[in-house]
């Protein structure tokens, strides 16, 4: 094992010596420079002559989305497409915990959050798995490649499904974008934080991830996760 640093580009050079291909996962530090972060692994897996460089992108890492990230998300992929190595960025789905997303409708019986819009909730480990299927195969892939679960769905949507797994009525309530960064910083959550999440509701509310792609299925050669089995996992349905 080597370990490596964005912040110090020399000594990935090191970690990525050898590498036919360079898998570069994102970061998110909201504080830090992460598109200059993410330069400097692009550049050391340039310098390392990796044949093929890798990133997790993001779904609809297109300019306009007005999630936050997407910005940096499109800054590293045309560094990539700069980079005069083949590149491919996997822009995947949404694939964090339902419990964040939804809040603790278990115990309120409401989902109880901003404004959404159709979204295509993929599971983690899928992800990772057509990650590897895509690092370890024949098959290249130049360029983005968007890898999501096959529907899209909206919070009302999870509010009926969780009234069918477990039986009890639970409702789905929109709550105001100002209320709710209200809540989350009494909830202990930095308030640019916070601000940084509603973008995330604004662009699905907009529709800029309300697109599934059939790619991570046929990369699986199976149906992805759906919502709903996670929904039951979590509840240990
Ligand atoms: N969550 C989603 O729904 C979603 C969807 C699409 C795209 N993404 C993107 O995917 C990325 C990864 O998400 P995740 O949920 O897998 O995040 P994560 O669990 O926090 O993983 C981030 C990884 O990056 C490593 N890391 C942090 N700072 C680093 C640095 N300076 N140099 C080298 N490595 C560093 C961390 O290492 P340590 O463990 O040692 O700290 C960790 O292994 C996100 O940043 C986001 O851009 C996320």
């Amino acid at each position: 094992m080597r370990q490596g640093s964005y912040e110090d580009p020399a000594a990935l050079r090191d970690s990525f010596a050898g590498a036919e291909q360079v898998l570069l996962i994102s970061g998110n530090d909201p504080a830090a420079d992460m598109v200059g972060l993410h330069r400097n692994a692009v550049e050391a897996a340039v310098a390392a002559s990796a044949g093929r460089i890798l990133y997790t992108s993001q779904q609809g890492a297109v300019p306009g989305n007005p999630y936050r990230p997407s910005d940096i998300h499109i800054a590293t992929e045309a560094i990539l497409g700069d980079s005069g190595v083949a590149w491919t960025a996997l822009r995947n789905g949404a694939y964090g915990p339902l419990d964040h997303l939804l809040g603790p409708w278990q115990r309120t019986g409401v989902i109880a959050q901003p404004e959404d819009g159709p979204v295509p909730y993929t599971d983690r480990d899928d992800i990772a798995e057509a990650t590897a299927i895509i690092l370890a195969g024949d098959r290249s892939f130049d360029g983005p490649v968007t890898l999501t679960a096959p529907t899209a769905l909206t919070f009302d949507d999870f509010a009926k499904i969780a009234c069918d797994l477990t039986g009890r009525t639970v409702e789905r309530v929109v709550v105001n974008g100002k209320r709710w960064v209200a809540d989350q910083v009494a909830a202990g959550v930095p308030e640019q934080v916070a601000r940084h999440l509603l973008t995330w509701h604004q662009a699905a509310r907009a529709g800029w991830f309300a697109e599934a792609d059939p790619l991570l299925a046929e990369l699986l050669g199976r149906a992805p996760r759906t919502a709903e089995d996670r929904l039951a996992a979590e509840i240990g349905i």
